[in-house]
């Protein structure tokens, strides 16, 4: 195989061009090209060094493929020593994105120039990592602590401009970049001026109560987490230590983060996400619609917050609300949210005015007719939905995606009420929807491959994380969610506190305890479903009685000031209510249970391995594709802790014979109902 570095004497420069598709990630063969090219740079007439990428961008990291193999000579960290002790000045030129060891690669380098749509970041904190090729001890020395801490610790890249503000690159050009960063070269060989080692910098002055408040500022933001710690502990030693020293530190905490158990799950995520954007068996080439202009039914918190998501990527929305009051009052929530997203930062009033201009309002369906997209967003009524989409069939151009953003009902249904059902798709949002990474693309039976291939590449487009569900009743995320609220409301009963359900939860990484969630999402709703359901349907009736009697009394949750907790109105916080913990205990009195403590790690099995077992089922029956999409669902939808994978990597991380076990304990326990295990977690456990 040919290297994907070539090195060329461009006159007196040296160039290393690395073509490495799709990212030019730092694998093995690119390290040799990199260690090879430097060294011949030594050695030739070149007075002046320039790397630069061919493709789409500049190194985008370490080849995360790699990790968990063997290591291969020459290492990242050797050899980015290697450029950085180049006799010859070495300009980095940066376009795409410089990630992770990308930018290490180019903070190494003695120069760095940028095209103005670049973008620099070391993200590795997402995986679980800190950079391990001296960016810890680099960055600082260049942008100085709080820059750094910022930006490793969050993960999140910064635009050129910023770059360039904070010393991280030193020139931003337009055009051609090669041709620029060649002429600086030149300018750099011809004027004398030699290397300039970032590794020598003094790091600029600060506040050393810095490192404090992030430590206690990120046990809150990234709670549990082991990397943004150590990144704090490795920035810290490079404001103590000498370079070397502070590189070996690095080392050290660097290797603990690759082999715990966080970067591993947290690595599964990336590609899992990655993998969850692909539909097996539909040809990577099916056409895709052109999704110029969409319309949105429904001018609720979710129609608005779905509508700001495509203005949000430049596309124009009509909302549709069946009279001028609604109207007015969905837009105002719009209005709103931009105010918010302004206040905060988030948006300039410039681009906030210009989203908002994208969203016009109407009440006549005559508006849709030239619209490539309609979703539905109206309540969860079926007779409603096929009404509407009779509406829609009669009004929208051939051609036209129809989209349900139903959360539980059967899309094939809804496609039934239109003569084009391959036009028909569940495109799920999750609330705020503006906000929310997570989309659930439903694929009804009769839906046109070009149909789905549209919606998830649409969804790339709208900044969100597609991943396809077949039809049941709640798709992959919320039908999980029915047997881990049922273990959540059957620990209530059987003993626990509200309190205590969540605050084992939440110790346990998720972002919210179940309670909460059930009062943030209105216990009436969930009383309406039931309440629509044969008696039979409605599942063990000790997992429903406290809810439905807390609905009776009007508590509907947060949005009425109580439900399992009280709410201040004007902070919102919860707090326990005795008055509920009385109901708890009068109704399983009525049901003649004897309640007792229960341990929270029982709490916390019961309520995960429920999300495993019904997971297992979720796989088997071809609703997800393979377990990984869940674990994307559970994550970016649910609050599941990221460092711990989602439920399915969780469950295989620590032993599917083990939880299989548990599953039986609870199954002698509680009873086969809720507990049967799922067939594939006995196949899969008995391997
Ligand atoms: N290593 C290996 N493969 C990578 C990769 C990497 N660092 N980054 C991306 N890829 C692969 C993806 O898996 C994907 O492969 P498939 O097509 O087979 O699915 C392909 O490249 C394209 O990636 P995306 O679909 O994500 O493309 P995009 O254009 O949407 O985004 C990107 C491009 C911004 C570079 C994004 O891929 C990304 O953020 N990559 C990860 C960057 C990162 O985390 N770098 C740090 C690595 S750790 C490190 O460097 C440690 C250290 O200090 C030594």
């Amino acid at each position: 195989m040919s290297s994907p570095v070539r090195y060329t004497l461009n006159d007196k420069i040296g160039v290393i061009t690395i073509d490495f598709p799709p990212v030019n990630a730092l694998s093995h063969a690119v390290r040799q090209g990199l260690h090879d090219a430097i060294a011949a740079a030594q050695v030739d007439a070149s007075e002046a060094i320039v790397i630069v990428c061919d493709g789409r961008t500049f190194i985008a990291g370490a080849d995360i493929t790699e990790f968990g193999k063997p290591p291969q000579k020459p290492l990242l960290p050797d050899l980015l020593d290697e450029i950085e002790a180049s006799a010859k000045p070495v300009i980095a030129a940066i376009h795409g994105t410089a990630l992770g060891g990308g930018l290490e690669t180019a903070l190494a380098a003695h120069y760095r120039c940028a095209l103005d749509t670049a973008r620099v970041g070391l993200p590795e904190v997402k995986l679980g990592l800190l950079p391990g090729a001296g960016g810890t001890q680099r960055l600082p020395r260049l942008a100085g602590v709080t820059a750094a801490l910022d930006l490793m610790t969050s993960g999140t890249p910064i635009p050129a401009a910023k770059a360039l503000e904070l010393g991280i690159v030193d020139r931003i050009v337009a055009g051609d970049l090669r041709h620029a960063a060649i002429a600086w070269a030149c300018e750099l060989a011809g004027g004398g001026k030699g290397v300039r080692r970032s590794s020598e910098q003094v790091v600029p002055d600060f506040d050393p109560s810095i490192f404090d408040s992030y430590r206690s500022a990120l046990a809150k933001r990234a709670k549990g987490q082991i990397a943004p710690r150590h990144i704090v502990s490795c920035v810290q030693a490079a404001t103590e230590r000498p370079f070397a020293e502070g590189l070996k530190l690095e080392r050290e905490l660097f290797l603990k983060c690759l082999e715990s158990p966080q970067s591993v799950a947290m690595r599964h995520l990336f590609f899992a996400e990655r993998q969850a954007a692909k539909i097996d068996g539909l040809p990577k080439d099916t056409p895709l619609r052109a999704i110029d202009s969409v319309g949105v039914i429904g001018g609720g918190t979710m129609g608005g917050g779905i509508a700001m998501s495509f203005a949000n990527a430049g596309i124009p929305v009509t909302l549709i609300e069946i009279n001028d009051d609604a109207l007015a009052h969905g837009l105002s929530i719009v209005e709103k949210n931009y105010a918010a997203s302004v206040k905060r930062g988030k948006l300039s009033e410039d681009a906030a005015a210009e989203c908002r201009s994208l969203i016009k309002g109407s009440t006549d369906y005559a508006d849709l007719e030239n619209a490539d997209l309609v979703i539905e967003a109206v309540f969860e009524d079926p007779e409603l939905k096929k009404t509407i989409f009779a509406r829609l069939d009669a009004v929208c151009k051939p051609g036209a995606i129809l989209a349900t953003n139903t959360s539980y009902q059967d899309v094939n249904v809804i496609a039934a009420a239109t003569r084009r059902p391959g036009d028909v798709i569940g495109l799920h949002f999750f609330s705020p929807a503006n906000i929310m990474k997570l989309l659930e693309v439903v694929r009804g039976d009769k839906t046109a491959d070009d149909v789905l291939a549209t919606c998830m590449s649409l969804a790339k487009k709208i900044r969100k994380v597609p991943v396809m569900s077949g039809v049941c009743y709640g798709f992959i995320g919320n039908r999980m969610l029915q047997p881990y609220f049922r273990e959540a409301q059957l620990c209530l009963i059987e003993g626990a506190t509200p309190a205590q359900v969540d605050t084992a939860m939440e110790a346990w990484g998720m972002a919210m305890g179940p309670i909460r969630v059930a009062d943030l999402a209105g216990i009436d709703v969930g009383y309406k479903a039931r309440q629509a359901l044969l008696e039979e349907e409605r599942g063990d009736p000790r997992a429903s009685r406290v809810a439905d009697v807390l609905a009776e009394m009007g508590r509907f949750g947060q949005k009425t000031g109580a439900g399992f907790y009280r709410y201040d109105k004007a902070t919102r916080r919860h707090e326990s209510d005795p008055e509920v913990l009385e109901i708890i205990e009068r109704e399983a009195a009525a049901f003649g249970i004897e309640r007792r403590d229960i341990p929270d790690e029982e709490i916390v099995d019961r309520l995960i391995y429920a999300l495993v077992n019904e997971g297992m089922r979720i796989v088997d029956e071809g609703i997800a594709q393979r377990p990984g999409d869940i674990d994307v669902v559970y994550v970016y939808g649910y609050g599941f802790p990221v460092a711990r994978g989602g439920p399915m990597h969780f469950a295989d991380a620590i032993g599917l014979d083990k939880v299989y076990q548990r599953v039986l304990e609870f199954q002698e326990r509680f009873g086969a109902e809720a507990w049967a295990p799922a067939p594939l977690l006995v196949k899969l456990a008995s391997r």
